[in-house]
Formats: C-alpha cells, structure tokens, sequence
C-alpha cells in the first residue's frame, strides 16, 4: 500500500508519516518546506519538496507514486496569518486543496483524508457544552472558511466521483515537532519561552489580564491515530472530531506546561487577537482515537522531555 502525505515535513504531517511507515505503507511526501522541515520527513519516506497550487507537479507526483492514500495535512495553518493574508490562505487551503484532490481523483486513489478544524469551523461553543457533528458551523476567520470550503468540496467529489473520504477536525494539536516560530501552536511558543526564561503573554479571551480563550488541548500521538484509522477505512463516519473533549484555558495549560518543565512561569498579559474564538471544545469520537485520549499532563510531560532534548542537542549540552 502507498500513501501520499501533503505536509509531511511538518508538525502534524511527519507523525502521520511515521505511522503509516510504522503500518507498512511506502510513504511520499509532499511538501513545499514553507513552514516544515527536511529533517521531520522519516527516514523511509520519499520527499517530494514543492507547492501544491503546482498544477503540473502535483499531477507528476500523482501519476509516478500512484497512492491509495492520500492523506492532505499540507496548509496555511495560522488563523491570525489567514486574517492578514485571506487571498493567501484561500490560494494554499482552498485552490491548492483541489489541485490535490482532482489529482487523487484522476489516479484514482482508494481514500482521501482530509486535516480539517474542529477549533475554528465551529465557532464559539457556549460555556458548558462541547461542539458535536451537529453543532452548527459557524467559521470567523478565514483560516476557517477555506478549510470549510474544502470540506464541502470533499463531500461534493465523494458523492460525484464516487471518492470515499474522512473528515478529520482536529481540536487544538500538540506535541513534538510542533513549531515553536510560528503563530500558532501556544504549547511550542511556550515551551520554547520556558526553556529560555521568557514570560508567557496570555491573549485576552474578553479583556486584557483574564485566563486567555479556552481550548480543547489534543496530543498529536491520538491524532496519528485517527489518521491511521481513517486510512485504513475503519471508521464509519465520514467526518470525526478528533479532540479530548476537555477545556482549557490558556492559563492553566501554562501552568502545567511550567510544572512539567518543573520551572515557575512568569506572565505579561495582552489583548484579544483578531479572529480568536472565545472557547473552543469538542465532543471526541473516541471511536476514532481507539480509546480515551492522552491525558494533557501526560502528553505536556512528553512534548516538554523532546523540547529539552532537543535544546540540549543544539547547545550540545
Ligand atoms: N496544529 C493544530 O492544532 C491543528 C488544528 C487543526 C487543524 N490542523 C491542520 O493540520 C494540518 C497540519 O498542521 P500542522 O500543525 O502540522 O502545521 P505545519 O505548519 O507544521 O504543517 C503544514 C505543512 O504543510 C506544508 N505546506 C504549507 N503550504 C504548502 C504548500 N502550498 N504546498 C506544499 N506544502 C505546504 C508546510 O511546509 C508544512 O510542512 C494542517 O492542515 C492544519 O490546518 C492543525
């Protein structure tokens, strides 16, 4: 079995990678190396670096691998960068999504995953309730938009070109790997803040010096999991929150994350950011997760062991 992995240089992208190695698949990756690393590509996997708005090297790569997976984690993945950029966003998530999709299509693959966003295509979930399948969409940002576009294009080919798919809208992802430059993903910023002793900047969920939004934290090893289930076509829904289903400010993931690294955390406190949602929590399909999630003090506790690894490996210390 071959499987292609858009964005398997990255986060997100080169633990699936791992896992569909792991599963016994040969494994391709695609991926432009915006935001991702040579390095995070696993040794085993071909990397094909490139765009995927690149028509003729998006249908090449189809045409010489010839998948029976693909599985699209490759975007623009920042929710403030997609407010700045919209044509931008839209171009990577939108466009470059169907590029991949009409080109899976064409080779004729077996299945199509797809790494959407259970964290910005609900929109703000009420105090006390957890978004399920039938919470209404309600995307802010365009970040949200384009990946909610795809979707639909996703559920449109699967019904007109017979293209059986899975939905995956991942809550909040952490873990290992995860960038800690860039404007998403609050567990790498602050993990990287701790390890030099920086103060952590709490963005406002209402008002400047509050706890910060509230999230559903999921660690990457369940969301491989998902990805693997959903390639293999063991899961039965074609759309599946992928999440724990807890919620979290963003105060209190610091402090743990600050416990696991075993360091007292310093705060500054900042405004709310444009297209930030107030509370974010989903209802897991642990169907999917093949079990009760990580626990997010056990899966800080792993992610802040690989930052200090990986800090020390630099200072070769
Ligand atoms: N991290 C999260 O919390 C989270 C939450 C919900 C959904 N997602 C989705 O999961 C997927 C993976 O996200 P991640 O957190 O690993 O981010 P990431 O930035 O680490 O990975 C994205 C990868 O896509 C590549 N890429 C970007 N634009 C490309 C292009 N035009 N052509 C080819 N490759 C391109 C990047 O180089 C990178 O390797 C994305 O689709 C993202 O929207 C992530």
């Amino acid at each position: 079995m071959r499987a292609l992995v858009t964005g398997g240089a990255g986060f997100i992208g080169s633990h699936v990678a791992d896992g569909l190695l792991e599963a016994g698949y040969e494994v391709v990756v695609l991926d432009d190396l915006s935001s991702g690393r040579a390095e995070n590509v696993p040794k085993g996997a071909e990397l094909v670096r490139g765009d995927i708005r690149d028509h003729d090297l998006v249908r090449r790569t189809f045409r010489d691998f010839r998948p029976n997976v693909v599985s699209h984690q490759a975007a623009q993945t920042s929710v403030s960068v997609s407010v700045r950029e919209p044509r931008r966003d839209a171009e990577i998530n939108v466009i470059g999504g169907l590029e991949v999709l009409l080109a899976a299509i064409d080779v004729g693959v077996d299945r199509f995953v797809f790494a959407s966003t259970g964290g910005a295509i609900y929109g703000e979930v009420p105090e006390g309730t957890r978004a399920g399948l039938d919470f209404p969409l309600a995307p802010i940002s365009p970040y949200a938009c384009s990946k909610l576009a795809f979707e639909r294009y996703l559920e449109a080919y699967g019904i007109t070109a017979g293209l059986p798919y899975t939905i995956l809208r991942y809550a909040n992802v952490y873990g290992p790997r995860q960038d800690p430059h860039g404007e998403a993903g609050v567990v790498a910023i602050f993990a990287n803040r701790i390890l030099r002793g920086e103060p952590l900047q709490i963005n406002a969920r209402r008002e400047e010096g509050d706890d910060g939004c509230v999230r559903d934290y999921v660690y990457v090893g369940d969301v491989v999991r998902a990805n693997l289930r959903a390639a293999r076509g063991e899961l039965e829904r074609p759309v599946v929150n992928v999440a724990t289903g807890e919620a979290t400010t963003t105060k209190s993931l610091a402090n743990a994350l600050a416990t696991a690294f075993r360091r007292e955390p310093r705060f500054v406190y900042a405004e709310k950011r444009a297209g930030d949602l107030e509370r974010s929590v989903l209802e897991p399909d642990l169907e999917a997760l093949g079990g009760r999630p990580l626990e997010l003090g056990e899966g800080l506790g792993r992610t802040a062991d690989w930052f200090e690894r990986m800090t020390s490996r630099r200072s070769g210390t």
